[in-house]
């Protein structure tokens, strides 16, 4: 990466505006880390498959990449391929084991840190490729506020925030909403609340954040947002193993807690995500 291609100060490549949002997109993202992003995005994938739809991950954590190590898959082609022109958005999409379709990112790129606008026309080009394939696109986001993370955000309809129960997760999402408030003039946040240790803990933590909320960021923006539970998906000891063994909960482990908990967050998505015009 030369200094070159960065873009000029003064001239930041921002988000998309709220009237170019896709419909068919889901942004999976989070304000901290490991919170189980990539694990969501992959499994409800396959639950959303199981229901006939035909889905498309696309791992948008451009820098970090990790969804082919969770679905054991070995790219010979990627989205950097596509990119810098190597290959066709065609060859870099991949079958995943739960039926559904994956672009993958590549790791280690270190170019994708930072968001050019380059990099922007080219993700850009590669989503309206494939959105128009597929009845739902999940966006498997990098955490935090980056501006390639939200720019990749910017682009979904939705927005599915996961976050744990912990003090040091729940601050990050607050500021992550915080900011999709302000920067893009977001109006409404889902939230999925992994790891959880007891039923109900989205509807508490969704109330507690939405207190927040309501007394500063209303005040800050001049706008509500608005934070809806999608339920939550438990600590279960069979989503380590399934990673370990590089295998889908859903495929491994169909009946264990988390897995029912992802079936139950793809009926809900499925009814937020509109049909495609014909
Ligand atoms: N519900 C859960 N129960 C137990 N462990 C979990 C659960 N969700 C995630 N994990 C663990 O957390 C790790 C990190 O999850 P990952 O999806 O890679 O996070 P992210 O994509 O947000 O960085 C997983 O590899 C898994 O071991
Ligand atoms: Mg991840």
């Amino acid at each position: 990466m030369t200094a070159a291609s960065l873009p000029p100060a003064g001239h930041p490549t921002p988000p998309v505006p709220p009237t170019q949002r896709l419909d068919k997109v889901i942004a999976v993202t989070s304000g901290k880390g490991g919170v189980g992003k990539t694990f969501v995005a992959a499994n409800l994938a396959a639950a959303l498959a199981r229901r006939g739809h035909r889905v498309l991950v696309l791992d948008a954590d451009l820098g970090l990449a990790n969804l082919d190590v969770v679905l054991n898959l070995y790219p010979k082609l990627t989205l950097h391929d596509v990119f810098t022109g190597k290959c066709t958005l065609d060859e870099a999409i991949l079958q995943a084991p739960g039926g559904f379709s994956v672009l993958l990112a590549g790791s280690g790129m270190v170019e994708y840190s930072r968001l050019t606008a380059e990099i922007r026309d080219e993700f850009l080009r590669a989503i309206h490729g494939v959105v128009p394939r597929y009845d739902i696109v999940l966006l498997d986001t990098g955490a935090g506020i980056s501006d390639v993370v939200l720019f990749a955000v910017s682009l979904a309809a939705e927005v599915l925030m996961v976050a744990t129960p912990e003090p040091t997760s729940l601050t990050d999402a607050y500021a992550t909403i915080k900011v999709l408030a302000g920067q893009q003039q977001r109006q409404l946040v889902r939230l999925v609340v992994n790891q959880a240790a007891r039923p109900g803990a989205a509807q508490a933590i969704a109330n507690q954040l939405q207190q927040v909320l309501d007394r500063f960021v209303v005040s800050e923006t001049g706008r509500p947002i608005s934070l809806l539970p999608m339920g939550e998906i438990p600590v279960d000891p069979e989503v380590r193993q399934a990673v370990m063994r590089r295998q889908l909960l859903m495929e491994a482990t169909p009946g264990c807690p988390a897995a029912q908990a992802i079936t139950r967050l793809a009926g809900l998505v499925e009814k937020v995500t509109k049909p495609t015009p014909a």
